[in-house]
């Protein structure tokens, strides 16, 4: 483990925390009926994810292939699938006016769902810290990126995320 490593895990624990912290406020507020709030907790979740999953999808996933196999790391773009079109779906339900109690039940069964990723994303620093040190500087260097690109979850998935690419960078 490096200082680098040891960063990144610091770093990486810090975006799952906030997301994790939205996502259950947001199931609060859909068992609180309060859309307001939820359709301001979707922003600013959205906010958080995009970058995230984007520099994971395209710098860190990729990383972890020799560390996994395929099968695996193809896994975790499929969780980001569930994420994404649960997202979608949790925007439509705050979009309405009112919720029923299905609409309820829904919305916070999908944020259960994508709940699990969260812990199991964050679990993935530590095959982080067995990469090389110039490895993990092309991950901080692909989220800087996708930072500063600020793309929403729902905007790049729309726009520009692609099928996996699993050849590891480099
Ligand atoms: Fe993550
Ligand atoms: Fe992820």
């Amino acid at each position: 483990m490096s200082d680098l490593s040891d960063r990144f895990s610091t770093e990486f624990r810090e975006e799952h925390r906030a997301v994790r912290d939205g996502l259950l406020d947001l199931a609060g507020s859909f068992e609180q009926g309060d859309l307001d709030q939820a359709r301001q907790l979707l922003n600013q979740i959205a906010g958080l994810t995009g970058p995230h999953f984007r520099y994971e999808e395209e710098a860190l996933y990729p990383a972890l292939v020799p560390i996994f196999g395929q099968v695996h790391v193809e896994s975790l773009y499929r969780d980001h699938d569930g994420a994404i079109s649960g997202a979608q779906r949790l925007v439509e339900l705050a979009s309405q006016d009112s919720l029923t109690d299905a609409d309820t039940r829904e919305a916070v069964g999908l944020i259960q769902s994508i709940l699990p990723h969260v812990s199991d994303c964050d679990g993935l620093s530590i095959m982080v810290e067995r990469l090389d040190d110039d490895e993990v500087v092309r991950i901080f260097d692909a989220r800087d990126q996708c930072l500063d690109a600020g793309l929403d979850l729902i905007t790049w998935a729309q726009e520009i995320r692609k099928p996996p690419q699993l050849q590891p960078a480099g």
